[in-house]
């Protein structure tokens, strides 16, 4: 049996007719940029979350910039994250002019750990959001988030690129923030069939901003209040989004099955440390992530048994050449430096059976036992 990390091919071909049907809706149109498809996914997409608006771009690293520039976000200013995150969360920081400063994260969570972002603030002029991620499909812990950030008056992005309908304490992602960012990357819980990624907010004036402001700061044709940039998303990306936003409540259902398929079979097993689900967190396991101190020879194992793996993050982003201006050293986030040498995702989709969950449990617990 081969297991693979994810199988986007798989996905397909459950809903194939209805994929290809939409795509040739928007072929037939010829509306290629936004259009229909787009803001039908737009409405269902901030329906799905509960909030008034979604505005869809290019992908989630255009959503983060989007959202961060819309709030005015810019020169001299500073942003908290945490070093435990894809590098985009960080880049749309740097690319609104801004500072961006790190927090490190929970040891159970993986997320922004509120006690290490307040120790930050309280030495910190100049900070103008916190943009927490909510890792692996967990939320952060947003209710101390919150009461921080309006103890200091700061801005909250959500960092929800890996969270589609995740939940904290009775509420979704994108309730906490004054925006939420998502990534609509292929491999995502709810993925494009190309780049894709969305903003939604329940602030009227700010969707109007961003609406603006990816369309070259458009009004109407030719018309430009102040310059934007090329953030529009294209009309097969919401066909297709549109399509499999119906089914992504089942798929989450599944993958939240898998989880817990595997957190009965590798109980106890050797020093893996299993993904430890806050009480009040709706967990959507766009990633399923243990830790082991023998990471990398048990990678190897399961590889030479066709079972595929991946490390997200290897390199926490304050070792990163990228941000090494930051002046950063080791030892200034321990808890991610950590993570960064132990954690290792297992298959999770929504397509994969019982027997290959079974399959993987298997051969982990006789990598441990040997
Ligand atoms: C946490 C996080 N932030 C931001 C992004 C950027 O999204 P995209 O790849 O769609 O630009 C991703 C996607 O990989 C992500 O996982």
């Amino acid at each position: 049996m081969k297991v693979p990390l994810a199988d986007l091919h798989a996905q397909y071909l459950t809903i194939k007719p209805e994929i290809d049907a939409a795509i040739q809706r928007v072929i037939d149109r010829s509306q290629f940029i936004l259009g229909k498809a787009v803001s039908d996914f737009e409405q269902a997409f901030a329906d799905a979350h509960q909030v008034k608006h979604c505005v869809a771009v290019g992908s989630g690293t255009d959503a983060l910039h989007l959202a961060l520039w819309a709030l005015g976000v810019g020169e001299g200013d500073m942003v908290v994250t945490t070093p435990f995150t894809f590098i985009a969360t960080v880049e749309a920081i740097s690319l609104t002019g801004a500072r961006p400063i790190f927090a490190d994260i929970d040891e159970r969570t993986y997320t922004m750990d509120p006690g290490c972002i307040d120790d930050l603030l309280s030495k910190s002029k100049g900070v103008k959001a916190i943009l927490p991620v909510h890792l692996y499909g967990q939320a952060a812990e947003m209710n101390e988030i919150k009461k921080i950030a309006l103890r200091y008056g700061l801005a909250i992005v959500e960092d929800a690129c890996q969270a589609h309908l995740a939940g904290y304490d009775g509420k979704c992602v994108g309730h906490f923030g004054t925006a939420a960012c998502f990534s609509f990357y292929p491999g995502k819980n709810l993925g494009a069939y190309g780049e894709a990624g969305a903003i939604i907010t329940n602030d009227d004036a700010l969707a109007t901003k961003m609406r603006r402001l990816r369309d070259h700061g458009q009004v109407e044709k030719y018309k430009h209040e102040f310059w934007g940039h090329n953030y529009r998303m294209d009309g097969i990306q919401g066909a297709v989004l549109g399509v499999k936003l119906k089914y992504l409540r089942q798929w989450t259902d599944r993958r939240r099955e898998i989880a817990r398929r595997y957190h009965e079979y590798l109980r106890d097993v050797g020093d893996l440390t299993l993904p430890y689900e806050d009480p009040k967190s709706y967990h959507v396991y766009h990633l399923f992530v243990v830790r082991t101190k023998r990471r990398d020879v048990l990678q190897k194992y399961l590889a030479d048994k066709e079972i595929g793996t991946s490390i997200a993050y290897p390199i926490p982003l304050h070792f990163q050449q990228a941000y090494r201006h930051l002046g950063y050293k080791k030892g200034d986030f321990p808890v991610s430096e950590t993570v960064a040498l132990e954690c290792l995702s297992l298959p999770i989709y929504a397509e994969m059976s019982d027997e290959q969950v079974e399959f993987v449990a298997a051969a982990i617990r006789s990598f441990f036992h040997d």
